[in-house]
């Protein structure tokens, strides 16, 4: 990956940050984003020192903020010649209803807006760079997911489980609906499931997820074996061609029938616009 620059979302922690030391230990440049300079600073250092590769860099942003989103993206067009993959990965899932600085729900604001309205902010710079490859980190837990129009926000009920669910399979529809758009141009779109990984995940949470987080136990794998699949993506030549698919370990996997649902898909892209007022070129 010598000569590669990778941006890397949510760098500083579990998957996010093993991805981003995989990628240095192959000797790309590293682009770290992340929302704290203290955690993200931390992580750097380390995965600089790990890797032996001191191209690792940092660059603060709020995932969930579309502010901070935008001055993130715009501060790696101006520091960074091209990119060659760019790895959408920060999430969580939120025991309570919260909202985002710009007062959208937090799973859908970070989970799903987070990928795309980033990825249309650096969709020019990939081109540019083309060939180039988009990541998107979804979940198994998409199967379970629906796309709950009208109310996407859970304003009348929020259950954690059904945002994220929803969140999931929206990084699913996103990534067939963007690689469609795409083809032709050189960039390819994959989503994957990383396994049940042993993260920060469930770390902030109560109740029925910390129930979940319990269950989950005896299936665990660690940060290292999640970003297996998501280091595979963004570099393994075997996948340079291959856009629009949804991976489990190094394999194409089947997605929920719905993930296929177009009239859906195009529904949430249309309202995806509108919450980002922001317009992918046709
Ligand atoms: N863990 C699993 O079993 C599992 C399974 C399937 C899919 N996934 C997916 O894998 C991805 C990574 O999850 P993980 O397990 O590695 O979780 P994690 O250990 O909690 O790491 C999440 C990363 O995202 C960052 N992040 C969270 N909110 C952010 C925001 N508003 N702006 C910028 N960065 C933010 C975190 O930064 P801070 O340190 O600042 O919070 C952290 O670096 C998620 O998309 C998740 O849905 C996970």
């Amino acid at each position: 990956m010598k000569g590669k620059i990778c941006v890397i979302t949510g760098a500083n922690a579990g998957i996010g940050r093993e991805t981003a030391l995989g990628l240095a230990r192959l000797g790309a440049t590293v682009v770290m984003v992340c929302r704290d300079a203290v955690r993200g600073a931390a992580a750097q250092e380390e995965i600089r020192r790990l890797s032996g590769n001191d191209q690792v860099h940092l660059v603060l942003g709020d995932l969930s903020w579309q502010d901070s989103m935008r001055r993130a993206a715009q501060a790696i067009c101006q520091r960074f010649e091209r990119i060659d993959v760019l790895v959408n990965n920060a999430g969580g899932i939120f025991s309570r209803r919260q909202e985002s600085p710009d007062g959208i729900e937090l799973t859908f604001a970070l989970n799903h807006l987070g990928y795309f309205l980033f990825t249309g902010l650096l969709l020019d710079k990939l081109k540019g760079s083309a060939p180039a490859r988009v990541v998107n980190v979804s979940s198994i837990a998409h199967w379970l997911g629906w796309i709950h129009f009208p109310d996407m926000q859970f304003r009348r009920f929020y259950f954690a489980p059904l945002a994220y669910h929803q969140s999931k399979l929206a990084n699913v529809m996103f990534t067939f609906s963007l690689a469609q758009r795409l083809a032709g141009s050189g960039v390819t779109v994959n989503c994957l499931h990383p396994g049940v990984i042993n993260s920060n995940f469930f770390k902030k949470t109560s109740g029925f997820e910390r129930l979940v987080k319990w269950a989950l136990t005896p299936i665990y794998q660690t940060p290292e074996q999640g970003a297996g699949v998501v280091l595979y993506l963004a570099s393994a030549p075997e996948v340079a061609a291959i856009s629009g698919q949804y991976f489990v370990n190094q394999n194409t996997a089947p997605t929920s029938p719905l993930a296929k649902n177009r009239q859906m898909a195009e529904r949430l892209w249309q309202e995806s616009e509108k919450l980002t007022g922001f317009h992918y070129a046709e």
